[in-house]
């Protein structure tokens, strides 16, 4: 295939309609010259494999797998990379020349990417604490205790499953789960990895967890601040960010896998109908 030959890439999810990555990772595409056709895909679980091998028959260059298909692509995959691995989950394709597919998952490093070079915010020996023990989570804890920070603090609504992560990630460094109401002491990051602020609910955290020095990140996103970053400044933590950095990266970090250059996120806010970047949410 020629360098210059308009690249094709794809969605899969259910639904889809919803999804911004279509116009995101075009707009990578144009920062680096790149000329990419990327659309999606609504397929079911019975149609999955159909779906892909048509696609990968199309020659796309990869794709990006959303739900609920990120556990049923594994299978597919002729290797997995140790994020995949570890996440027990696949965000990103690539198809490799020789047809075989890698699956790997985005969503850890860009939650670090957004946290560490775009925030600026510094977690090599700080205290974090992790709020939820779902797929989100198991995705982002290698890539976060991979920077080292002094304690990972991991608290769950159904605390054996808490305690289950915990254990299964202490090979790969400072990692402990706590019952919510046992947390002690202040945190400089709080990460909300529970799905309670998209049913608008938030359980208190015990008095002292936040402290002016507090930062909070909520996974998701949406066009107010969450339920969660409204509590943590409320109880007078220093600043609240929701999920959009972290989507945006995970999106960079996959245009890369795909073509190996690094895009820059020009004109990829105005796609999400915001302003400036960082800080959306600041005291
Ligand atoms: P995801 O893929 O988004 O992580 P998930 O695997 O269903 O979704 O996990 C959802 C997480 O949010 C779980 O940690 C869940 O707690 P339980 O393990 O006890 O179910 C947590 N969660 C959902 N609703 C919650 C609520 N209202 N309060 C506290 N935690 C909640």
């Amino acid at each position: 295939m020629q360098n210059n030959q308009k690249k094709l890439a794809v969605i899969f999810g259910n639904p889809v309609a919803q999804s911004k990555s279509p116009e995101m990772q075009m707009q990578f595409g144009k920062n680096v010259d790149i000329e990419l056709n990327y659309l999606k895909v609504l397929t079911t679980l019975p149609q999955f494999e159909t779906s892909l091998r048509e696609w990968i028959g199309k020659g796309i260059v990869g794709a990006n797998i959303t739900v609920p298909f990120k556990e049923v692509v594994m299978p597919y995959c002729d290797r997995l990379t140790i994020e995949a691995e570890e996440a027990k989950a696949v965000n990103t394709i690539r198809i490799e020349k020789d047809g075989s597919i890698t699956g790997h998952n985005s969503d850890g490093i860009g939650l670090l990417r957004d946290i560490t070079e775009i925030k600026g915010i510094d977690i090599t020996g700080k205290r974090i604490l992790v709020l939820g023990a779902g797929g989100a989570v198991r995705g982002i804890l290698g890539p976060l205790l991979s920077h080292k920070p002094a304690s990972l603090i991991i608290t769950n609504r159904t605390f054996s499953k808490a305690k289950m992560l915990a254990g299964e990630f202490s090979h790969l460094g400072e990692i402990k789960a706590v019952e919510r109401d046992d947390l002690m002491g202040s945190f400089d990051l709080i990460i909300n990895g529970t799905s309670a602020s998209l049913q608008n609910e938030f359980p208190p955290l015990p008095a002292g967890v936040i402290s002016s020095h507090t930062i909070g990140y909520d996974l998701v996103y949406g066009d107010q601040p969450t339920i969660f970053m409204e509590y943590l400044l409320s109880e007078g933590g220093r600043a609240a960010y929701d999920g959009l950095g972290m989507l945006i990266e995970q999106g960079v970090y996959a245009f890369e896998f795909w073509f190996g250059k690094r895009p820059s996120i020009e004109g990829v806010l105005e796609i999400f109908g915001r302003a400036s970047y960082a800080p959306f949410y600041d005291q």
